[in-house]
C-alpha cells in the first residue's frame, strides 16, 4: 500500500529521533512491501526563526492533506520570551485543532526489564498498562476568553476551562469503545467537587456509561488520581480526562516507564488522519549530542501504522522488535546506558 506521511521534526532533539524513525519505517516498507512518501516541513520554532510563524497555512493545509502526520518536538529557550507574539507551542496547539485530533492516546506501559529505571518500587509496577485517553482541543488550552489586559488599575491575566457536551461526548464515546479490547473499565477523571465543566463531564460520562453496560465506569477526582497513579498504577486500565489534566497525568505516568522517552502517543479526530508524536519535550539540553531516546517517537509511528492506516502485523512488529531490543538490554542515556540514539535504533531494526 501507498501512504504519505509528512513529517514535521520540530526543534531539539525532534530532527534526531525522526531520521531514526524514518529508517524504522523503510525498514517495513521494503518488508512488508509498502510505500511511504515522505514530506518533510518546518513546524515549531524552526518555522518562526524561517517563516514568522511557528505554524504556516501552507504547512497546516499539507498536514490536512496527508494520510499522517509524525512530528519530533517543538520549543526550546530560544523561543521562550513570555512577551513573543509567536511560540512554538502555538504552533502545535493550531495544528492540533486544524487537524480536529481531539483524543490524545498516551499507552503506559512498564516493560519488565526496565522496573529498576522507576522511582518506584518494583511490585508497584507488576502489571501497570495503562491507556490515558486525553481530551486534546478543548478545555483550559483553547477555551475563550484568555488574554491579558488591565482591570482596575490592576494587570490580569485569564484563562478559560470551556466544554460542550458533544466535546466530551465524542472522547467519552472513544474511550468506552477501547475499553471494550481491553480490561472493560474505565476510569473518568475530574473535578467535579469543584468546577461546572467536571459536573457536565462527569454527568456526560455517566450518560455514556449507561449506554454501555458491558463497561465499568468510575469516576475519579484528580488530586486523587494524581495520588492514585503512584500508589497503585496498576488498578488503573481506561482513563480519559480533560485537556490539561491529562498533560499533567501522563507526564507522572511517564515516572512509571522509567522514561519519558519511552511514551508514543496518537492523536485521533473524526477521520483517519492522524498525528503521531512521542510525548517528551525537545530537551534542547541534550539537543546535537546524538542521545536521545527514539522509542517514544519510533512506537508513535507503530501507532500510526495501526490506526491510521489499519497495518496492524507491521505495528505489531515494530512494537514486539521495541519489547525484544530492550530484553535484550539495550539502553540509552536516559535509561542509565550508553547507546547513542542511531545505535538504539540500529538494534530494533535488526529485530525487524
Ligand atoms: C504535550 C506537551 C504540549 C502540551 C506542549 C508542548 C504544548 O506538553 O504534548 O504534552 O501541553 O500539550
Ligand atoms: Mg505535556
Amino acid at each position: 500500500m501507498n501512504f504519505n506521511i509528512t513529517l514535521l521534526p520540530g526543534d531539539g532533539i525532534g530532527p534526531e529521533i525522526i531520521a531514526e524513525t524514518v529508517t524504522v519505517l523503510e525498514t517495513i516498507a521494503g518488508k512488508y512491501g509498502h510505500t511511504f512518501n515522505f514530506t518533510e516541513l518546518l513546524m515549531g520554532g524552526c518555522s518562526i526563526d524561517k517563516y514568522g510563524s511557528s505554524l504556516t497555512d501552507e504547512t497546516l493545509a499539507d498536514c490536512q492533506s496527508a494520510d499522517a502526520v509524525l512530528l519530533g518536538a517543538v520549543g526550546g529557550p530560544k523561543w521562550d520570551d513570555p512577551k513573543a507574539k509567536d511560540r512554538p507551542e502555538r504552533g502545535l496547539l493550531a495544528l492540533r485543532k486544524g487537524l480536529g485530533v481531539f483524543a490524545n492516546l498516551r499507552p503506559v506501559k512498564v516493560h519488565p526489564a526496565l522496573v529498576d529505571s522507576s522511582p518506584l518500587k518494583p511490585e508497584k509496577l507488576q502489571g501497570v498498562d495503562i491507556l490515558v485517553i486525553r481530551e486534546l482541543t478543548g478545555g483550559l488550552y483553547f477555551g475563550w476568553p484568555k488574554g491579558r489586559d488591565v482591570k482596575d488599575g490592576r494587570e490580569r491575566a485569564v484563562d478559560t476551562l470551556e466544554y460542550y457536551d458533544y466535546e466530551i461526548r465524542r472522547v467519552m464515546e472513544l474511550a468506552f469503545s477501547l475499553a471494550k479490547g481491553r480490561k472493560k473499565k474505565v476510569t473518568s477523571v475530574d473535578k467535579a467537587n469543584v468546577l461546572e465543566s467536571s459536573r457536565l463531564w462527569r454527568q456526560i460520562a455517566v450518560q455514556v456509561g449507561a449506554e454501555n453496560p458491558d463497561i465499568e465506569l468510575e469516576h475519579t477526582l484528580v488530586d486523587t488520581a494524581s495520588m492514585r497513579l503512584i500508589t497503585g498504577p496498576a488498578w488503573m486500565d481506561v482513563i480519559v480526562t480533560e485537556n490539561m489534566f491529562g498533560d499533567i497525568l501522563t507526564d507522572e505516568a511517564s515516572v512509571l516507564a522509567g522514561s519519558m522517552g519511552m511514551l508514543p502517543s496518537a492523536s485521533l479526530g473524526a477521520g483517519k488522519n492522524g498525528l503521531y508524536e512521542p510525548i517528551h519535550g525537545s530537551a534542547p539540553d541534550i539537543a546535537g549530542k546524538g542521545i536521545a531516546n527514539p522509542i517514544g517517537t519510533i512506537l508513535s509511528s507503530a501507532m500510526m501504522l495501526r490506526h491510521s492506516f489499519g497495518l496492524e502485523t507491521e505495528a505489531a512488529a515494530i512494537e514486539n522488535a521495541v519489547d525484544a531490543t530492550i530484553t535484550a538490554g539495550a539502553r540509552t542515556a536516559d535509561l542509565g546506558g550508553m547507546l547513542t540514539t542511531k545505535q538504539m535504533t540500529a538494534e530494533i531494526i535488526n529485530k525487524l
